[in-house]
């Protein structure tokens, strides 16, 4: 399985933003991963496209390849914000099916621009709606936590929810991105992975550490990866 930690950049240090970028690419990340937070949908606010454009040039490894951006918005409406992120250079733009009131034109607004749609799912979030649109997505992500913060603890039941979203993808036929965010750790990210995940989300595991390139190790240790 070829897996992927993004680290989130909501526990950096919002002082060195770029600094940071470039550290955890460094260190190992596959990803970069945007927690984008309106204080409407989620009582948090966090940050909006033009620092997405700022970053967007650092997001790249020392060889110059490019580091997918993984823009999770937490925000609604989507629509608006969700054109303004694909402008602002995001590969992946996912967003909360119950944050959008029309889920399968949002969808296809983001792929018209050129970026791979997601559907996020929090806890308690039913999975019915990727009936009718998990052949329209590349990414389907489950909150593992209550969005909002980073540094919150694993809720253990997204682990039948993971198992369940890898069946239907299986189903589909499609290659979906099996994305998990929230409480993502080491020491249980082996679990999430024997779920069915195959995309890991980490914030505070990774920068609430001094050596980002030893979590990311351990993480891919623990992956057997
Ligand atoms: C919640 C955020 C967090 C963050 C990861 O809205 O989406 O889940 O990305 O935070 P940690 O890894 O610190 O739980
Ligand atoms: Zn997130």
């Amino acid at each position: 399985m070829d897996y992927r930690i993004a680290p989130s950049i909501l526990t950096a240090d919002f002082s060195r933003l770029g600094e940071e970028l470039r550290d955890v690419i460094a260190a190992g990340a596959d990803w970069i991963h945007f927690d984008v937070m309106d204080n409407h949908y989620v009582p948090n606010l966090t940050f909006g496209p033009m620092i997405c454009s700022a970053l967007k040039p650092h997001a790249k490894t020392a060889s110059g390849q490019p580091v997918p951006i993984d823009v999770h918005l937490m925000v609604s409406p989507v629509d608006a914000l969700a054109a303004t992120f694909a402008e602002a250079g995001a590969d992946y733009i996912s967003f909360h099916p119950d944050a959008s009131t029309h889920v399968h034109r949002s969808i296809q607004a983001i792929k018209n621009q050129g970026v791979k749609p997601g559907l996020v799912f929090n806890p308690a979030e039913s999975l019915d709606v990727l009936d009718w649109v998990i052949d329209d997505i590349d990414l389907i992500l489950i909150m593992s936590v209550n969005p909002g913060f980073g540094g919150q603890g694993f809720i253990d039941t997204s682990l039948r929810k993971i198992e369940a979203v890898r069946k239907r993808i299986e189903a589909s036929g499609k290659v979906i991105r099996l994305e998990v965010d929230g409480g993502i750790k080491a020491d249980n990210i082996r679990r999430v992975a024997d779920a069915g995940a195959d995309t890991f989300v980490a914030g505070s595991a990774i920068f609430g550490q001094a050596d980002y390139g030893a979590v990311v190790r351990a993480m891919r240790l623990a992956l057997g990866s």
